[in-house]
């Protein structure tokens, strides 16, 4: 029981450290001032997707939309579309919205609401924790149509797999990305990710390997590519500080900027800023024919 106690003790304080001093606030609100509707912005959203759970997809989009966050101040968003098991807030230290996704899908609130601002620049809409409802088929189109006339880049964390849930985002989304590791079952998974984009019509903008640890069980990344046959932008490392970045509610990218996993993130990160700068270049049609 004592020891117990002390358990429970340091990690409230431990808590305290990390997640209770994240500064975070409100970033709309009918009358909020960073609430600026540009009509003519047509913002990007880039889907993360993968089939398999727990291969890095949350971590991924916490960090790529810090990195990216840090050039693009309060012109990137990162919204939560895993409606059953949301997390990504806590990623970004926030225990309890006071407006969450699950809010905006169910009526009860306006986009805007929900929107959080951080320290650093990102904006986020997150969800609950305590999501305990039936979830049947959702709209995300015209809570997506609105953030893309205020962000440049909107990215979406999706939920595992091809529930309904992810579908909802599949069709939302411009380009995706899959997350992947070096074993069979990610593989497999990634594999199936690509069909799903192709019946959507959805290009993939590439593979973020995760968690990569250069043991000898994990498959060889020359073989990967050759199976997958679609480019490979990031390989991140399996790091430990990426996992005290996640118990502290910091991404990697700032809490531990000269990690290796963080500088990885941020070269993913100048990638996909370098693709946007291309696609805004050719002034490439957002909306295709695609099943909707
Ligand atoms: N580069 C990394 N190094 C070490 N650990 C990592 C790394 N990336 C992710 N992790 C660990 O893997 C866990 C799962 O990652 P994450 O939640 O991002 O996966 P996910 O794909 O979003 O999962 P889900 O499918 O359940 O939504 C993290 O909580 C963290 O502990
Ligand atoms: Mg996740």
């Amino acid at each position: 029981m004592h020891i117990l106690c002390i358990f429970l003790g340091i990690t409230i304080t431990f808590l305290n450290m990390g997640f209770v001093t994240q500064k975070y606030g409100p970033g709309g609100g009918k009358r909020g001032e960073l609430w600026r509707i540009e009509m003519k912005k047509k913002g990007v959203v880039l889907g993360t997707f993968s089939a398999k759970g727990g291969v890095g997809k949350t971590t991924t989009v916490a960090n790529l939309g810090a990195s990216i966050a840090q050039k693009l101040r309060n012109r990137v968003i990162v919204v939560e579309t895993n409606m059953t098991a949301s997390n990504l807030g806590l990623h970004l230290g926030i225990l309890d919205p006071p407006v969450v996704i699950q809010d905006v899908i169910f009526g009860k609130n306006k986009i805007e609401e929900a929107i959080l601002t951080t320290e650093y620049g990102l904006h986020i809409v997150a969800g609950t924790v305590a999501f305990t409802e039936e979830l049947g088929s959702i709209n995300l189109m015209p809570i997506l149509d609105l953030l893309r006339k205020r962000y440049d880049l909107i990215i979406l964390d999706s939920a595992p797999g091809f529930a309904l849930e992810v579908i909802a985002s599949m069709r939302c989304v411009d380009e995706l990305l899959v997350v992947c590791q070096l074993q069979v079952p990610a593989i497999a998974g990634t594999l199936q990710s690509f069909r799903f984009a192709e019946k959507y019509k959805v290009p993939v903008l590439g593979v973020v390997m995760t968690q990569v640890m250069g043991k000898r069980f994990e498959i060889p990344l020359s073989e990967v590519r050759k199976t997958l046959k679609w480019p490979i932008l990031a390989v991140i490392p399996e790091d430990d500080m990426v996992k005290e970045s996640i118990t502290r509610g910091i991404p990697v990218v700032l809490y531990a900027p000269e990690s290796s996993a963080a500088v990885e993130y941020r070269k993913l990160a100048q990638l996909v800023l370098n693709h946007l700068k291309i696609r805004k270049k050719r002034g490439k049609a957002r909306t295709r024919g695609r099943k909707r």
